[in-house]
């Protein structure tokens, strides 16, 4: 059993954890979770393969990837979050001949988990909510082996579109800039990912961009439900006022109706690193 280093639940992610965010989280996986998992596949992860998926959220991934090393291979799941994790443990469906992953409460900038003790470690969407996501690669950077891979994605909120064009999506992506500037975060940190893995110390990665586009479905209604429960962040900011994010969540969620108006989500820049 592996110890992580417990941290204080983070005051910058201000999404829905545990049950209340888990919907969210799965039209995510809808969207993305294709080309999540080929990277993986792509970067080498298999059996016997000891694995990290940091910020492992409700652990949909976390639970593919037991799938994919077997039973002689292992995967933890970390989370800051304790209600993530206790999604996580009740929800996994357990397949024949794999392992059950371990759950830890970690903060992803000290882990507490040795140097040197994984061969891949996957991080999906966790940099955009880190005040300092350098000292996160860095501390991913130390618990891979030598030759480990990380395997990461994050996103870029600056390129949601709809066609033909509505106000509305601009005016959500200007809200979750003003959002993420009084948070001390960055929504756009995704076009960064490929140099800053360079100055953590991994090698220059292979890189991926994903952008899915839907005209209905589940998943187009995934930009809609961030903002459902991105509102009581924004009313406490004092970027926008309770009647203004009626009218904004009223318009997106009319929009996500209408299948007429491609919405194409953000971005998903995503890089496989070596140490
Ligand atoms: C958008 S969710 C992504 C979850 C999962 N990676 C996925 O793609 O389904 C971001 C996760 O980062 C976690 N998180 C935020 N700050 C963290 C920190 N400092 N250390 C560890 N986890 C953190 C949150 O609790 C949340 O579960």
């Amino acid at each position: 059993m592996l110890e992580g280093a417990k941290g204080t639940a983070s005051n910058v992610y201000v999404f829905e954890t545990g049950d209340c965010g888990a919907a969210r989280l799965e039209m995510q996986d809808q969207i993305y979770g294709a080309s999540t998992r080929q990277m993986m596949l792509d970067s080498g992860l298999g059996a016997g393969m000891r694995v990290l998926d940091l910020a492992c959220g409700t652990g949909i991934v976390t639970h593919w990837i037991a799938t994919q090393v077997g039973p002689t291979g292992m995967v933890v799941g970390a989370d800051i979050n304790r209600s993530q994790l206790e999604f996580a443990r009740a929800h996994g469906t357990q397949s024949e001949g794999s392992r059950p992953p371990e759950f830890i409460e970690v903060n992803a900038y000290d882990t507490g988990f040795p140097s040197e003790s994984f061969d891949m470690v996957h991080c999906r969407l966790l940099l955009c909510h880190l005040q300092r996501p350098l000292d996160a690669l860095r501390e991913i950077h130390r618990v891979l082996k030598p030759g480990g891979v990380l395997v990461c994605q994050d996103i870029v909120i600056s390129s949601v579109f709809s066609c033909p064009p509505t106000k509305v999506y601009q005016q959500a992506i200007a809200l979750g800039h003003a959002l993420a500037k009084h948070l001390g975060v960055n929504y756009d940190f995704g076009v960064q990912l490929h140099t800053a893995v360079v100055e953590a110390g991994f090698g220059v990665p292979e890189v991926c961009f994903t952008q899915p586009a839907q005209l209905r479905g589940v998943g187009k209604d995934w930009w809609h439900q961030c903002f459902v429960e991105l509102t009581p962040g924004i009313i406490r900011a004092e970027l926008a006022t309770e009647d203004e994010m009626s009218t904004l969540l009223g318009e997106l969620e009319s929009l996500v109706l209408d299948e007429r108006v491609l919405l194409a989500q953000a971005r998903m820049p995503a890089v496989s690193a070596v140490k």
